[in-house]
């Protein structure tokens, strides 16, 4: 992939976007990131104590500030993945989330509006990609997302084995359209989930 830099997005007022890489994640955001992400997992508190993301790890965090604090995160990382013959570059995305407080004021939406920008100026992706579950899968179809009805085979970090996942699965057009997806047949993720 080409070469990233930190930029900043203001859609919102008082809402400063950054486009992270991981190595250059300071610990202290990270511990923030934790925080926020309890806040909006209740289920999953001490999961996010001690982990910022879930499965793959990120290669970048796409992540809004409000008085110095981050009110909205998602990470990805890149990877070709296999339908049968097909095979996609893509982005996966995982630990998508909005502080409780923020909630239902388009910043989800927003976020993934400047994450497509994003794709598509400065990587060579097919689709973005993410696993859900059934209650948000509503969301992402409002942001872009068109769900895709195939199994996603991967490895299970919870479990170390490799399973195959029958839950909501969505694609994102970046630089292929829904057209060009192989539709038929199990994903194949090569390594684990986001
Ligand atoms: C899911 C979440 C990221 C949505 O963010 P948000 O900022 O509240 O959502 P937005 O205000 O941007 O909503 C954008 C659109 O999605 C819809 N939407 C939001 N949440 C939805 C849900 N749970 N189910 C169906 N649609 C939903 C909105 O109605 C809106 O639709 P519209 O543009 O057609 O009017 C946020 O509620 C959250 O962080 N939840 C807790 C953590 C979580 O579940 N993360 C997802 C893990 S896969």
């Amino acid at each position: 992939m080409p070469g990233f830099t930190s930029f900043r997005y203001n859609p919102l007022p008082d809402m400063d976007w950054k486009l992270i890489p991981e190595p250059e994640l300071s610990a202290a955001l990270e511990a923030d990131i934790q925080r926020m992400l309890v806040a909006a997992f209740p289920n999953y508190v001490d999961f996010f104590n001690a982990n910022s993301y879930w499965g793959s790890k990120p290669e970048y965090r796409l992540i809004a500030m409000q008085a110095g604090q981050p009110v909205a995160h998602l990470e990805f990382g890149f990877r070709r993945i296999t339908v049968e013959d097909s095979a996609f570059e893509i982005a996966g995305i995982g630990a998508v989330a909005i502080h409780p407080k923020h909630q239902g004021r388009k910043l989800g939406k927003t976020m993934f509006s400047h994450l497509r920008d994003h794709l598509q100026q400065h990587t060579h992706v097919d689709f973005g990609f993410i696993g859900c579950h059934d209650e948000v899968a509503g969301f992402y179809a409002a942001s872009g997302f068109t769900r895709v009805q195939q199994s996603v085979y991967s490895l299970n970090p919870d479990s170390q084995a490799w399973e195959t996942f029958h839950g909501p699965t969505l694609i994102m057009p970046i630089h292929s359209s829904l057209e060009q997806w192989n539709s038929h047949g199990v994903i194949h993720l090569h390594g684990m989930p986001w």
